[in-house]
């Protein structure tokens, strides 16, 4: 299974904030555990949201203060994003690229890069495959969205699944604990730094992880000084 080339940002954004009220609390919520795992981290100035598709993280980037990099497969998706970056008013970007190879798309790097609502289309093998090619783009920090099983909704969500799948609770890969996650971090070149669940009733967490090692030379190359990461 892969995440699908998706080429209608309104269709999107609709199944996403079904009502107004919906949207605020959940748009609140995810803030809430992006906030929790970016809380005092040092240099950030530059993000890159991939994939960003139509540019739904772009006003929090904003509040945050980073430059954004919007990257995605979607032409349409990319246009909705650049639209919003207009509407918001704020300094950045989109660019065409797969996530999987983000380093093409981005070869100056960014501070943080994020992935939200992606990585769990995927495999444990892919994902690690991701995981290293947003390691690569990133100067030091990725933050990445996961489905787990850690909270009760997930939980619950799961034990559905596997019942129709008549399945064990952990034969699916893609709903995550937090030590699988940093299993597969540390695969990837990085370490898990900090993690935020979403709430009680998400089966999300946001899980943020440091790169192991100072990145290769970047092109072109950067003029800032990298901090070792302290194990
Ligand atoms: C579920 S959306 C998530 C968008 C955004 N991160 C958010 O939280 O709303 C997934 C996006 O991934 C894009 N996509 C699918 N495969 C991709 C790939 N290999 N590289 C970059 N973008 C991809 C789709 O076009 C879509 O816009």
């Amino acid at each position: 299974m892969a995440c699908p080339v998706m080429k209608d940002p309104d269709r999107y954004l609709a199944t996403r904030e079904r009502s107004f009220v919906v949207g605020l609390v959940k748009r609140w919520v995810e803030e809430r555990a992006v906030r929790r795992c970016l809380r005092d981290l040092p240099d950030l100035r530059t993000v890159c949201d991939a994939p960003s598709g139509p540019g739904r993280l772009f006003h929090l980037w904003k509040k945050l203060g980073f430059a954004v990099t919007g990257v995605d497969l979607s032409a349409p998706m990319l246009g909705e994003a650049e639209r919003r970056l207009t509407r918001l008013g704020h300094p950045g970007e989109v660019r065409l690229g797969d996530a999987f190879s983000l380093r093409q798309s981005l070869p100056e790097g960014a501070d943080l890069v994020s992935c939200v609502r992606f990585a769990y289309y995927f495999d444990e093998g892919d994902r690690v495959r991701l995981l290293a090619s947003l390691a690569a783009a990133s100067h030091r920090f990725v933050l990445v969205q996961y489905k787990t099983i850690e909270t009760p909704r997930g939980l619950r969500n799961r034990r559905r699944a596997a019942a129709r799948e008549g399945a064990d609770l952990f034969s699916n890969k893609r709903f995550c604990t937090i030590e699988g996650i940093a299993a597969e971090f540390r695969r990837a070149g990085l370490v898990l730094r900090r993690h935020g669940f979403i709430g009680r009733s998400s089966d999300r967490v946001f899980a943020l992880a440091e790169k192991t090692s100072r990145p290769a030379p970047l092109v072109p190359s950067a003029d800032r000084l990298w901090s070792p990461v302290a194990h």
